[in-house]
């Protein structure tokens, strides 16, 4: 019995741990200049033993993806970015490890 509860114990904190802890990412507003540095802010749940995070940035038509960084602090709920992508229409993603969670879109200008 003990050993039962042991394993639901391990199994709980396995779910927990791999739960959404970003909830929400925020597009810089309207559209930005290529090579401009904007800050990306996102809402968080702390966590005892966060991961880092990892940012992409979309190309809303052809789904191109670059990431952006894979070692984002989610803690620190923001992110610096200077531009780099072509002029387009665009999305951003921020995984935390239990899946995308995405901007609306906004456009960058040359
Ligand atoms: C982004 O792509 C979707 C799906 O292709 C499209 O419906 C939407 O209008 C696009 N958004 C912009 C702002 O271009
Ligand atoms: C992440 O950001 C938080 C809040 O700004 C900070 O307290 C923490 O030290 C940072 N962690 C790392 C690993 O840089």
């Amino acid at each position: 019995m003990s050993r039962l509860i042991h394993f639901l114990i391990l199994f709980l904190a396995f779910i927990w741990s791999a739960s959404a802890q970003v909830s929400a990412i925020n597009n810089p507003a309207g559209s930005v200049a290529n090579g401009a540095t904007i800050t990306i802010t996102w809402s968080y749940t702390p966590q005892p033993n966060p991961l880092p995070g990892t940012l992409s940035v979309i190309d809303n038509t052809t789904k191109n993806t670059v990431i952006i960084s894979s070692t984002i602090n989610l803690s620190s709920q923001s992110y610096s970015w200077t531009v780099n992508v072509p002029a387009g229409t665009y999305y951003l993603a921020l995984n935390d490890g239990s899946g995308d969670k995405y901007s609306r879109t906004f456009t960058v200008i040359q």
